[in-house]
């Protein structure tokens, strides 16, 4: 298994280019299951989840190749609509199958995704909303079945609380129906705006893009004409490049990025007491004299990303003074905290709310990755410990983050891939 073996350094200076976004290539991918050719995605991230979808998508009877810079999907040699608990199980988001196959073929199988370290993260909402328009839904021995020999028929939807993949999953299922869909309560994450404008450009018609009710046209069972498109970059990515400037007090630019989508994470650092320059695609984090501490609470877009808290709590750290941090969507999202506490952060848990008293001085020793995000927290720690961090299961990391540690190096980062 691999670990990264990080040194404290100074300070990093630079430039970082951002990947395309992970949370935009799943519903994307699995997008291309509504389309009768072949589909080219560009600007896909080199991350494991990515992997492990077009794995699933061969598994169906897809072809999914790399031509030049572009991944081909063709889903139009697709038999099988089953995705197996062997997939299922390493990638909760293949679960975003479930709309677009159900709407093709009438009927699909998933596995139940199962437990999940950052909480419960049940799938009532999708499954309620495809029982609205028509499904047969079974749950049995651990996977759901979902029928709809006729077709789905659109209806109205609110969903009871707001959920990203729910909005991808049955703006999906809605664009092969049989009428129109309304979903109020949606997701507008960029990741489900860039979702609904693809299908917009290409046939299905979708009204109130990138607000909480959407109208989605559905083109009763005919097949969509996709040709390609790019993924937008991955703000969370580029949010965890700003937070490293930040800890390490350092001048960073990121290319590739899309600044509007960074909104509350900017606000954030600048209350922190860091400076921008933002252009178009670019963007130059300034870092702070002394960091300030802060007062976060995680929302649905276009509030703090949940995605961003562990990393912020990690900066927190080394903020003068006591910050507090609320965690709003996963009930179990704090693992990185004992780990934090390992290298001598301030840190008490009360419920759903950290209390972070900075600034903390940071030891390097042997930390355990327990999620995505909280990884990257770890990693940020370890930028600016004393000594050395080993930083294990970084498996977690790989789902999420493409060429982290080339990244981080070629900014003066002291950090090595190595196998335990
Ligand atoms: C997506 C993101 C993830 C991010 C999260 C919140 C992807 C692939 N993943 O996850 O990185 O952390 O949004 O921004 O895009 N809920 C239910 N029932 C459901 C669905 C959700 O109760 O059927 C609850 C969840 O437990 C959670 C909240 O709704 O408390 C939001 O979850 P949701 O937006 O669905 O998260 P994901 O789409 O899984």
């Amino acid at each position: 298994m691999d670990y990264l073996q990080i040194k404290g350094v100074k300070s990093l200076n630079g430039t970082i280019k951002i990947s395309g976004a992970k949370n935009a290539s799943l519903p994307l991918i699995a997008m291309t299951i509504l389309a009768k050719n072949k589909v080219k995605i560009k600007n896909l991230p080199q991350v494991a989840d990515i992997k492990t979808l077009l794995k699933l998508l061969s598994n169906l009877g897809a072809t999914c190749e790399m031509q030049n810079d572009a991944m081909e999907v063709d889903t139009s040699t697709l038999t099988q609509t089953k995705a197996t608990y062997d997939i299922v199980k390493t990638m909760r988001a293949s679960i975003l199958v479930l709309g677009p196959i159900l709407s093709r073929f009438g009927h699909c199988e998933v596995s139940l995704p199962g437990g999940c370290a950052i909480g419960q993260r049940p799938i009532d909402l999708h499954l309620k909303a495809l029982e609205q328009m028509g499904a047969k839904i079974n749950i049995e021995a651990g996977y759901v079945q979902a029928n709809a020999p006729k077709g789905l028929k659109g209806c109205d939807i609110i969903f009871d609380k707001i959920t990203v993949t729910g909005t991808a999953n049955i703006v999906m299922a809605a664009a092969l129906a049989k009428g129109v869909t309304t979903i109020t309560n949606a997701a507008r994450e960029p990741e489900v705006v860039q979702l609904c404008e693809i299908l917009n450009a290409n046939g299905v018609k979708i009204e109130g893009i990138g607000s909480a009710s959407l109208k989605i046209h559905g083109t009763n069972g005919k097949l969509i004409d996709i040709d390609e498109f790019s993924i937008i970059p991955d703000r969370i990515e580029a949010g965890t490049y700003l937070c490293a400037a930040a800890i390490t007090k350092s001048t960073l630019t990121l290319e590739n990025v899309e600044p509007s989508h960074l909104g509350a994470v900017i606000a954030k650092l600048e209350e922190m007491g860091c400076k921008f320059s933002i252009a178009p695609q670019t963007m130059t984090i300034h870092p702070a004299k002394t960091l300030k501490p802060i007062k976060i609470i995680t929302q649905e877009y276009p509030g703090f990303p949940t995605d961003m808290q562990a990393q912020f709590l990690a900066l927190a750290t080394q903020a003068n003074g006591t910050s507090i941090i609320e965690e709003r969507l996963f009930e179990n999202r704090f693992m990185h905290v004992s780990e934090l506490q390992r290298m001598g952060a301030n840190i008490t848990l009360s419920g759903n709310i950290a209390t972070v008293v900075g600034k903390t001085k940071l030891s390097g020793t042997d930390v355990m990755a327990t999620d995505l995000r909280a990884s990257s927290a770890l990693v940020l720690a370890a930028l600016v410990a004393d000594g050395i961090t080993n930083v294990h299961r970084i498996y977690h990391l790989d789902r999420g983050y493409d060429s982290l540690e080339k990244k981080l190096e070629n900014v003066g980062a002291k950090i090595k891939r190595l196998q335990e």
